[in-house]
């Protein structure tokens, strides 16, 4: 028997956020008002001059899930961002603490390779349980009556994931909207290759699913732009419409990425964001304080 409103059916209710400083897209996804919520994405901010937080882009979020009285069952990253912290703790702490932060399992790799050159204390694991979930290719999940499904998409990161709700799809830092094309793959365990494979992927889903962006960088001063099918991607991007070959994709994310800077924020993200947004615990003096490896990055 068909019924509306059972698991998997209903279409989702989404409200997005903009962090200027990053560029960054939040989201809050719910079945609906008064139902239960999912947090995408959210950003703790962070001046690296005065070392302060700032709680604002969070707040936002959180004001949405009081708004539409959401019970937030998820708070997920499509990856660990380097170019901001992650929100994640403040948001769960403020939410009642019951809301399970998730990440793709790729994040152990990533773990793994950063958490030495921080010198992290030799009890830091990298095996993911720093995160409540970690999620493989083809997890399903429920948010209220929203049903889930996971799509790995590694090639900017090794972690990277999109979340897939009916025709509703979070592609992280795998795509941009087509005039600003796609992310970058020279961060440690990158791989355009990888990337290629992960858009196909993306690309071949039916043509009128909705991909919502975790950047946008308004190219031109143009007005932001977060969400766009899969066929104007297929039609427009400048990286990855259709036609564009494997061997063309790998040489122009090489001949791109080798003039990029760094993210200004990488160095204090990627510290928080391999463990789930915590920050540091205080020293004896109860300060917090990041670090910065010199001559490394
Ligand atoms: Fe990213």
């Amino acid at each position: 028997m068909f019924r509306l409103g059972a698991k998997g059916l209903s279409k989702p209710e989404i409200q997005h956020f903009y962090d200027a400083t990053t560029a960054t897209l939040s989201y809050v996804v719910f079945d609906q008002p008064g139902g239960h919520a999912a947090v995408i994405d959210c950003v703790l901010g962070y001046s690296p001059v005065s070392g302060r937080t700032d709680t604002a882009p969070s707040d936002v979020v959180l004001a949405c899930l009081h708004e539409q009285q959401l019970t937030l069952t998820w708070i997920l990253e499509t990856h660990a961002h380097a170019d901001h912290l992650s929100g994640a703790q403040y948001v769960k702490a403020k939410t009642r603490g019951t809301a399970r932060i998730a990440i793709g399992r790729g994040i152990r790799d990533v773990q793994a390779h950063f958490a030495p050159l921080y010198n992290f204390a030799t009890d830091f694991k990298s095996d993911g349980h720093q995160f409540d979930r970690l999620f493989a290719n083809g997890d399903v999940f429920e948010i209220g009556t929203l049903e889930c499904e996971v799509i790995a998409t590694p090639g900017h990161t090794s972690d990277s994931v999109s979340y897939r709700i009916g025709s509703h799809v979070f592609v992280g830092d795998s795509l941009f909207m087509p005039d600003y094309g796609t992310a970058r793959c020279d961060f440690p365990g990158g791989d355009a290759d990888v990337l290629f494979d992960s858009l196909q992927r993306l690309l071949s889903l039916p043509a009128d699913t909705r991909l919502y962006m975790c950047h946008d960088y308004k190219p031109g001063g143009r007005d932001l732009r977060y969400v766009c099918t899969v066929a104007e991607q297929q039609q427009d991007n400048i990286h990855i419409k259709a036609g564009v070959s494997r061997a063309e994709f790998i040489a122009m994310r090489a001949a791109r990425d080798a003039t990029l800077n760094l993210p200004a924020l990488i160095v204090p993200s990627i510290q928080v964001n391999i463990r789930a947004g915590q920050l540091p615990d205080a020293e004896n003096n109860g300060i917090v304080y990041l670090k910065t490896p010199v001559d490394t990055f």
